[in-house]
This record gives structure tokens, sequence and C-alpha cells, in this order.
């Protein structure tokens, strides 16, 4: 797999820039299975015959559910399985909600009337199963010599469901899975670095590579999810990659030390900190697949630590108590950062609060002498009734992942394997949100406000720490990540009974409820967490990128002058379609 002569090859060909780089051409539409320019049968068995698995139809997880091809057995496969995680990342179909896969006139539901017609909604026409570089290559060169419409689909957690589109040609890494660990790294420039890593082609998952990391007692930072099904090396590191404890070891993308990209036209390059820099800036938050298609990402690797972890629920009464609950931890966050505490705060309005904290190398003495302030003051707000307050030690972050998100015996927080975790309508908002809110009393105040506001929703206590130890321009994230100390977010979910008018209410809702933290962070202050995507956020450049956007529109015309990989909110997509198929003048 690490053949180095190849290796040296691909660099050369990059630095030499020998491939002939096509003039930006006057703005079309892609091209599609609607369209006569849609390569014929011969076409892609011909494509077939240079990959290594065929080009095959991508059919709708609920094909089997409607007449002409309904087979009773392989539906009722489909309706048990629609809510496990692990099980819908392995459908080339399927994204982890559902809603992605219809359009508002054509959806092929599994629990639909089977004689009404199976539409193939966003579901693309073709797929290619790429489980090597050169499949990648070959497919992308392929899509770029005729203009074809591409989607890249890895798991398929994608919050605006960019792994799939019509009538395109769906490249699908989620079988391209390899990993390896290196007690030292030596960059494919020859550099020597003084860290362990790991390294991971695109389609594993984080359950997969916290348990490879571990054999080898190192620990990255990694995607959670349910069953630890997000990829471990798509979009979650290109669109930032928060972790429980990335306050200790930094974003997904901080930790990328060498990424190779397949470009649009099919060439593929290396990129670290000594070679094709612009890209190693720009894929490390400028989201996937915007600047080609990840094949091997290397992640820099932490030493374990033990975990004192505290699990946390209180109840109110109602709105008073509860908004002075949350000014309280809301002003004491800053110092709960101080002390190294990190973790989430999921909560429900106007009566829930609960917090899933951990302290790497902490113990009792100090996590109760800096968290137990925080619960004894909580426990004397009037109208604040503590339910659980437990804390317990972990050896290290894979027996924390194992208890608290796979084994559903001995978690000790929230019960992570019950329930349905995927195959619903979802939608996500999210907000970062800088520390200097929580010092100051009346943001801090505003935001409890703001969350009482909200039905439900979650603080990611994911910034802080390391994250803000990088300089603004470290890479390509949004430079608000660096003074971020939580990212806040919510969801809103319909069934297939919900009618368009329905879901477009929801949908209104959670931008809504995103408002006033808007307000609090005017200009560039602020910003979403781009893998929490809303769909409806205002201006989503800047709420992406901030004042770096203007950079990543430059190398996305360096390196995509055709714009082949455009997806919804993506580096150049703003004066496309919805479905960025046909440019709008
Ligand atoms: C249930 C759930 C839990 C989540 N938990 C977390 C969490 O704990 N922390 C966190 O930070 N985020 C979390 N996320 C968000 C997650 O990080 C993003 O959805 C992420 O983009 C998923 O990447 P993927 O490759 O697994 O999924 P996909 O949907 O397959 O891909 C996501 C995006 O990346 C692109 N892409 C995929 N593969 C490649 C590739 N090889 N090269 C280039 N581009 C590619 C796709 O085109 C798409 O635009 C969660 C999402 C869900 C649904
Ligand atoms: C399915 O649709 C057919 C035709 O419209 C109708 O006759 C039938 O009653 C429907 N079945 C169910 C279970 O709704
Ligand atoms: C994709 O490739 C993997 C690995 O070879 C294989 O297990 C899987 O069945 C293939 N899927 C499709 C749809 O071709
Ligand atoms: C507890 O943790 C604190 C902070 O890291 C440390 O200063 C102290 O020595 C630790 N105490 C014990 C008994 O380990
Ligand atoms: C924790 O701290 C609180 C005061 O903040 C104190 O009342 C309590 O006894 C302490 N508990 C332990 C186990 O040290
Ligand atoms: C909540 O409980 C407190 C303390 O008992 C009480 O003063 C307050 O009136 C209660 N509020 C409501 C809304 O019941
Ligand atoms: C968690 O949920 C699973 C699935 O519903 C269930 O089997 C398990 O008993 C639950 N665990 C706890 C501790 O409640
Ligand atoms: C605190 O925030 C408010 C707005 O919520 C603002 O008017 C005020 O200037 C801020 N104070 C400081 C010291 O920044
Ligand atoms: C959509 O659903 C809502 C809520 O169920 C209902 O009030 C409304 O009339 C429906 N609208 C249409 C156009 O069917």
């Amino acid at each position: 797999m690490f053949n180095t002569v190849l290796l040296l090859s691909f660099l050369l060909l990059a630095v030499s820039g020998s491939s002939p780089r096509p003039e930006i051409q006057p703005r079309r539409c892609k091209c599609t299975s609607n369209d006569a320019c849609w390569p014929s049968p011969a076409q892609w068995n011909e494509l077939s015959r240079t990959l290594s698995h065929p080009v095959f139809d991508v059919l709708p997880i609920g094909y089997h559910c409607h007449e002409p091809h309904y087979n009773a057995a392989l539906c009722a496969v489909v309706q048990e399985n629609s809510a496990n995680s692990i099980w819908r990342s392995d459908q080339p179909g399927a994204e982890q909600s559902d809603n992605w896969e219809f359009t508002a006139g054509s959806r092929c539901g599994i629990t639909a009337n089977r004689t009404t017609p199976c539409g193939q909604g966003r579901v693309p026409a073709v797929g290619v199963n790429a489980t090597t570089e050169l499949d990648v290559q070959r497919a992308l060169r392929f899509a770029y010599e005729r203009n074809l419409k591409v989607h890249v689909k890895n798991t398929g957690h994608d919050f605006l469901g960019r792994g799939l589109g019509p009538g395109s040609l769906m490249i699908w890494t989620h079988h391209f899975r390899y990993q390896r660990f290196d007690a030292q790294f030596r960059y494919a420039t020859g550099q020597w670095a003084n860290f362990p890593v790991v390294t991971v082609g695109p389609g594993l998952q984080w359950v997969d590579t916290y348990a490879f990391a571990a054999e080898h007692n190192v620990v990255v930072a990694g995607g959670i999810g349910p069953l630890g099904s997000v990829g471990s090396g798509g979009g979650w590191p290109l669109g930032g990659g928060h972790n429980i404890l990335s306050s200790h070891l930094g974003l997904g993308a901080d930790n990328v030390v060498e990424i190779d990209l397949v470009l649009p036209d099919g060439r593929l390059v290396t990129a670290n900190p000594h070679i094709n820099t612009d890209l190693f800036w720009a894929a490390r938050g400028g989201g996937g697949p915007n600047f080609g298609i990840a094949t091997r990402i290397v992640y820099q690797a932490h030493p374990i630590t033990p975990l004192y972890a505290s699990f946390f629920e209180a109840l109110t009464n109602g709105t008073t108590a509860y908004i002075a609950l949350l000014d309280l931890f809301h002003t004491s966050l800053p110092a709960l950062a101080d002390a190294g505490w990190c973790g989430y705060y999921p909560f429900q309005s106007p009566s829930y609060f609960a917090l899933m904290y951990l302290l790497p190398n902490g113990n009792t003495t100090y996590g109760n002498a800096t968290l137990g302030t925080f619960i004894h003051a909580a426990s004397k707000i009037p109208g604040v009734y503590i339910r659980t307050d437990v804390t317990t030690t972990y050896p290290n972050y894979q027996s924390w992942f194992v208890a608290n998100i796979l084994d559903p015996v001995h978690v000790i927080g929230f019960n992570y394997t019950a329930g349905a975790a995927a195959g619903l309508g979802v939608e996500t908002a999210s907000w970062l949100l800088p520390r200097s809110l929580f010092t100051n009393k009346s943001s801090a105040h505003s935001m409890s406000e703001a969350i009482a506001a909200m039905p439900a929703g979650i603080g990611q206590h994911v910034g802080g720490g390391v994250v803000s130890s990088k300089s603004t321009d470290f890479n390509a994230l949004h430079p608000t990540w660096r003074k971020t100390l939580v990212d806040i977010s919510t969801a809103g979910e319909w069934t297939d009974a919900f009618n368009a008018t329905a879901i477009q209410a929801v949908r209104q809702g959670i931008t809504d409820q995103m408002a006033p933290f808007r307000a609090l962070t005017p200009g560039n202050e602020g910003g979403q967490y781009l893998n929490e995507p809303d769909l409806l956020v205002p201006d989503y450049t800047r709420a992406n990128w901030g004042t770096h956007y203007e950079r990543l529109l430059e190398i996305k015309r360096m390196y995509d002058p055709t714009n082949q990989l455009l997806v919804v909110q993506g580096v150049g997509a703003t004066d496309w379609d919805d479905e960025q198929i046909c440019p709008i003048y």
C-alpha cells in the first residue's frame, strides 16, 4: 500500500504541474443521467474494466418494498435494520437521515404502500465502489472528461446529505479501508516528525480506528456518533471534527499531518506542511469534498491518559430555576475549562440539564474542588433537584468509549444504544460560542435565555485548550474556532408523515433557535460548525469560514476550475442551483 516509488512519482507529478490545467470554461450545467450526454452502457462497461469493482446502479434502500420489485423478505430486512447506524452506512443508497434520499416529488419510503412506485429521489444513478487510489482517480477522471455531476459518499452521516445528488455518479469510499500505526512519523517528503501517527483510509469508522489506536497504546481524536459509526477519514476531519476530548487532543482538522487527495482532474497528490501547502491548508477545514477526494489521512496520535468522569443530571421546577442553573453553569464554564474539564451538556427545556464531563488525569480531590463547586452551588438554587451525581475513572479513552457508546449495560450516562439512532428525517443547526460570551454575565444570561427558548439541544464543550492554542490561520477552519469554548447544536426531526409545509416549519424553527446566538456574535465573531450545518443559515460562506472564505475560493479556482466537486454550502457553490447542477446567472 505504501510503495515509496509510486508515492514519489505522484509527488513529482504534483510538483511539476505537468498535467494540463483546463482554462476556466464558460459555466454550463453538469451532465446528469437525464441528459443525452450521460455515458452509454458500453462506456460505463469500459470504465468498469479499469476499476477493482464494476460500476453499479445505485438503488434506494426501499427498492424491494415497492412493485414491481416487491420482495417481502428483502423489504423486511430493510425495515428491521433501518434505524441501525452501521447497517445504513453499508448501504450505498442510504444516508443516516433518510430525508436526504428523497426529493419533494420522488421518494422510495420503506413503509409506504407497495403499490406506489419507488422514486429514485436524490439517490445517484451510478456508483463506483472505490477501494484503491486508482479507482478514485479513474472514476473522477472519467467524470471530469464528461462534465458529469459527481458526489462523494463515505458513511452518509452528512447533515446536508452531501454524499447524494439526483442523476449523479457516486464515488463511494466506504470500502476504502486500511489503517496503520507508526511510532515515529516520517512525512512522504522525507522529514521525520517527533510524534506517532495513525494512518487511515477514508472508509473506516471510528469504532474501528479507536480500537486500533488502543492496541498501539495511543489515542486519536475522532468522531463518535451511534456505535462509533462516523467515518475515520472522510467528512469528519475535512470539516473540522470534534470529539469529547478535543480541547485536550485538538480538532480532527488540527491533527491531520498529511493527506493524499485525488484532485478533480484525477491527479493524486500528497499535501503536508512541506508540499502542496495551499491544499494542505484548505483541505483541513474547507469541508469535504471541496478540494478533492481524500484517500489517505495521517493523524497525529497522543499518549493515553486515565479519564476522571462525571455524569450529572438536574431537574428544575420551571423556567426561573432552569435559567438560574444555566447562568451558574455558563459563568462557571471558563474556570471549569481552565481546570481541564470538557464534554457535553444536553438539555431539555425548561426542566432538564445534564453534564457528561471528562477530566483527563483527574482525581477526586481536584475534581470535587472544581466541578464539585458548581454542583454544590447548583444544589442551592431553589427549584433545582439533582437527580444524578456520579463520578468514575476510566483507565483510557477506549474504555470510556466502550462503556458509554457501545456497551448497553455498563453505561453510566445516556444509553446511546437505546432508541432509533438513524433512519429519520433529521436536520441540524449549530453555533460556535466564543469564551468571551461566558466571561460576561450579561451575555452569559442571554445564552441561558436562548437555551430556555429551545425545546432541546446539546452544548458541546469541545473548544478551548489546545484548540485555542493554534493560530487562526493554522488551517482553513473558521477563525472563530480558536476562541470557541462551546458548539451549541440542535436538531429538527420528522417522519414520513410530515408534508413539505410541516418540514419547512421544522427547518425554520431550528434556524430561528440559533438567532439569539448569532446576534451575540456580530460580524465574523461567531460561526456554525460546518459538519452540523443549518440548511437555512444566513450567509453560509461567512457562517462556515468567516474571513477564510476568500482564500478558500482562490484555492478552489486553482484546483477545481471547472467546479467538478460542488456540494450544498460548499466552497464555490454560492451561484449554483440547490443541487449544484446548473449555475444561476
Ligand atoms: C449521528 C451522528 C453523529 C455525529 N457525531 C459527530 C461527532 O461526534 N463529532 C463531529 O465532529 N461530527 C459528528 N457528526 C458529523 C460528522 O462529522 C459529519 O457528518 C461528517 O461529515 C461525516 O463524514 P463521513 O465521511 O462519515 O460521511 P459522509 O456523509 O459520507 O460524507 C460527509 C461529507 O464529506 C464528503 N466526503 C466523504 N468522503 C470523502 C472523501 N474520502 N474525501 C473527500 N470528501 C469526502 C462527502 O461528499 C460529504 O460532503 C455526526 C453526524 C451524525 C449523523
Ligand atoms: C395501497 O394502495 C392501493 C391502491 O391505491 C389500495 O387499494 C390499498 O388499499 C392500499 N393499501 C394500504 C395498506 O393502504
Ligand atoms: C464493494 O466492495 C466491497 C469490498 O470489496 C465489497 O465487500 C462490497 O460487496 C462491494 N459492494 C458493492 C455494492 O459493489
Ligand atoms: C489531583 O490532580 C491535581 C491536578 O492535576 C494534582 O495537582 C494533584 O496532585 C492530584 N492529586 C493526587 C492525589 O493525585
Ligand atoms: C466536595 O466539595 C464540597 C464543597 O464544594 C464539600 O462539601 C464536599 O465534602 C466535598 N466532597 C468530597 C468527597 O471531597
Ligand atoms: C420552584 O421551587 C422553589 C423552591 O421550592 C419555589 O420557591 C418556586 O416557587 C417553585 N417554582 C415553581 C414554578 O413551582
Ligand atoms: C440500553 O438500551 C438497550 C437497548 O434498548 C437495552 O438493551 C439496555 O438494557 C439498556 N441499558 C441500560 C443500562 O438501561
Ligand atoms: C457584555 O455583553 C454585553 C451584551 O450582552 C455588552 O453590551 C457589554 O459591553 C459586554 N461587556 C463587556 C465588558 O464586554
Ligand atoms: C401539512 O401538515 C400540516 C400539519 O399536519 C397540516 O396542518 C397542513 O394542512 C398540511 N398542509 C398541506 C398542504 O397538506
